[in-house]
């Protein structure tokens, strides 16, 4: 069965096409290259011992989207991480991130929906949530109105597909609103390689562990949290590619209740900044250089998932713990940086 993975050179992206092809899919990936190396190929066959087919296409060109469709005839599902996904660049530039994120979903859907069948996955967000009224956050909390462009497209993305699903009886998707994902595949071969100056806390820990920074600004310590600092779900990067191997099976094998559906990938744990940082030092063994400064603006307070759904409805839970994923995260900074 091939499956085509948009954005599959990415962190997360690229753990899929992993534990996709261990499930026995065929995959092909679609990227094109702003953010990814096309090196991870061969980071993801050290590992599987096989080389996923690859095509450069920018999906913002339809007719090129439309070509892959006529030469990969025999794909019958896809899953779709293919978007620029940086909060605070979304705020500089917004018709970038809709031009982007919009455009490319519905190049796609417009491609599966002339199939006989297709089934969907889309990675979508907690960013919907914005700041949820009540922790836990379950699949059932209001998504409220975006902080950020990056977060609005996944608010319009999900309805789109919504609608879609509504007139087009061949064509099952699912939702997944990923928590923050962390860490990398224990082989160290494939792993998290941020651009530039990293936004996300974890690959700037283990950057400023590593020498490449200086030292780690917190984000403001007068939040209403346990120690001040804010509170998130990390879950680790194979835990969710996991999961989304367990979605598609779910449309593969018609056990979805209805075709559209929603869940939530996280620990259901939420840890502080600080906390994060203390276990990291503890796996580690590196004592972190870091300084309190202001709050970031667009920075919810608190946020971790309910998970019951998942675990119940999906039949997925997260094994791996916030310490197995600082200590992998490091394990991989150091190869990439040659420390031993
Ligand atoms: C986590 C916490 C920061 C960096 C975003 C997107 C989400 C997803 C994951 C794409 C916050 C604090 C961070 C730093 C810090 N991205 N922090 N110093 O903002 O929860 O989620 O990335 O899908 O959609 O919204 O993740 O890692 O940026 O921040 O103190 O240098 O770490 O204030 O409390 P976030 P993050």
């Amino acid at each position: 069965m091939k499956i085509l993975v948009t954005g599959g050179l990415g962190f997360i992206g690229s753990h899929t096409v992993v534990e996709l092809q261990n499930a026995g899919y065929d995959v092909v990936i679609i990227d094109d290259l702003s953010n990814a190396s096309e090196s991870v190929l061969d980071g993801i066959q050290k590992i599987t011992g096989t080389k996923p087919d690859f095509e450069k296409i920018d999906l913002r060109d339809r007719d090129a989207v439309s070509a892959f469709f006529k030469k990969y005839s025999d794909i019958s599902g896809a899953i779709h991480f293919a978007a620029s996904k940086a909060v605070g660049e979304s705020v500089n530039k917004p018709l970038l991130y809709y031009e982007n994120n919009l455009s490319s979903l519905i190049y796609l859907l417009q491609e599966l929906t002339k199939k006989d069948a297709a089934n969907f996955i889309f990675s979508s967000s907690c960013t919907v949530y914005g700041q949820a009224d009540e922790l836990p956050i379950t699949e059932k909390a209001p998504v409220k109105p975006a902080e950020s462009p990056y977060g609005n497209t996944k608010q319009i993305g999900e309805e789109i597909i919504r609608d879609t699903a509504k007139i087009y009886d061949n064509f099952n998707a699912i939702a997944l609103r990923y928590f923050n994902p962390i860490g990398a595949h224990e082989s160290c071969e494939i792993g998290e390689l941020p651009l530039g100056v990293p936004q996300n806390l974890v690959p700037f820990i283990t950057q400023t562990a590593a020498g490449l920074r200086q030292e780690l600004s917190v984000f403001g310590d007068d939040y209403p949290t346990s120690d001040g600092t804010c509170v998130r779900d990390y879950i680790h990067v194979v835990d969710l590619a996991k999961a989304h191997v367990m979605a598609l099976t779910r449309l593969v094998e018609d056990k979805n209740e209805t075709n559209y559906e929603t869940f939530n990938l996280g620990t259901g744990t939420g840890s502080s900044v600080l906390e994060v940082i203390h276990t990291f030092e503890e796996v580690s063994g590196v004592d972190l250089s870091y300084k309190i400064v202001d709050r970031r603006e667009g920075d919810v307070v608190a946020a971790y998932a309910d998970t019951v759904k998942a675990n119940e409805v999906l039949g997925w839970k997260s094994q791996l713990t916030l310490a197995e994923a600082l200590k992998s995260a490091w394990n991989w900074e150091k190869k990439v940086r040659g420390i031993n």
